[in-house]
């Protein structure tokens, strides 16, 4: 995984009258009004690529909501390569695998963020089958005591080899955001991606295309699906 700084990473707190951050804003409204009949509280962020920018964005788009006055809880989903600990600088040791193992409840796992609003459900410990962890049955129930904590539930998901499984998991939440590299992605891998998604009846809000590295200017379409 490329170095991660967490200054440039979460531009939302480091510098909120940037236009990287009035990005974020904009997508936070997007997708609070992608579909105003269903209330959204639970999120997930899914890419067809590793790398696309899933992470930046769910710790962004986080900060984006409590600045609106929500309170938010990230889950750090990627057991595989789990990233939002260094994005908000915070401590691993135990997170989701732990509470999901029955070690710790949930709310004794949750771990304060320097963004007001923001706690944060780091992975913890290495998860022996990352995939299956993500899926396991104790989710809902997770997912239902989280929900007593905050407004809403943001989950960082893991990268291309886990995409099934991410549209598995995305498809017990409210909504699905799929994120595209306006560099990387193909076409194809796209609308594969949505299908997949689709087809495991996922509420998929929209794309987030991510312009990335080139300019350094974060993102911001929200395109509806086809
Ligand atoms: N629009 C952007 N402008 C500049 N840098 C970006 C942008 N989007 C992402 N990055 C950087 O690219 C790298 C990869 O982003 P990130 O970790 O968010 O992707 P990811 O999809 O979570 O990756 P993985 O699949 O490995 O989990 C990070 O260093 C991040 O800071
Ligand atoms: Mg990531």
């Amino acid at each position: 995984m490329p170095a991660v700084l967490p200054q440039e990473s979460l531009i939302t707190l480091a510098d909120p009258t940037s236009a990287a951050a009035e990005q974020f804003r904009r997508l936070r409204t997007n997708v609070q009004f992608a579909d105003v009949d269903r209330p959204l509280r639970t999120l997930a962020v899914v890419s067809p690529q590793a790398g696309g920018g899933k992470s930046t964005i769910v710790a962004n788009l986080a900060v984006a909501f409590a600045q609106a006055g929500k309170q938010v809880i990230v889950v750090d989903g990627d057991l595989v390569n789990p990233g939002q600990h260094l994005i908000f600088e915070t401590a691993n040791s135990a997170g989701l695998v732990s509470v999901l193992s029955g070690e710790l409840p949930a709310d004794l796992a949750l771990v304060a963020t320097p963004a007001p609003g923001v706690r944060l459900l780091p992975a913890g410990p290495p998860a022996p089958n990352p995939a299956q962890t993500l899926n396991s049955p104790r989710m809902d129930g997770l997912i239902a005591g989280l929900l007593e904590f905050a407004d809403l539930l943001l989950f960082d998901t893991p990268a291309i080899a886990s995409l099934a499984d991410s549209a598995l998991f995305a498809a017990r939440l409210d909504g699905v955001l799929l994120v595209a590299d306006s560099g990387q992605s193909r076409r194809g891998d796209l609308r594969s991606a949505r299908d997949l998604l689709e087809r495991v009846h996922a509420h998929v809000l929209g794309v987030a295309l991510n312009h990335g590295h080139a300019s350094r200017g974060l993102l911001g379409n929200l395109l509806t699906p086809a």
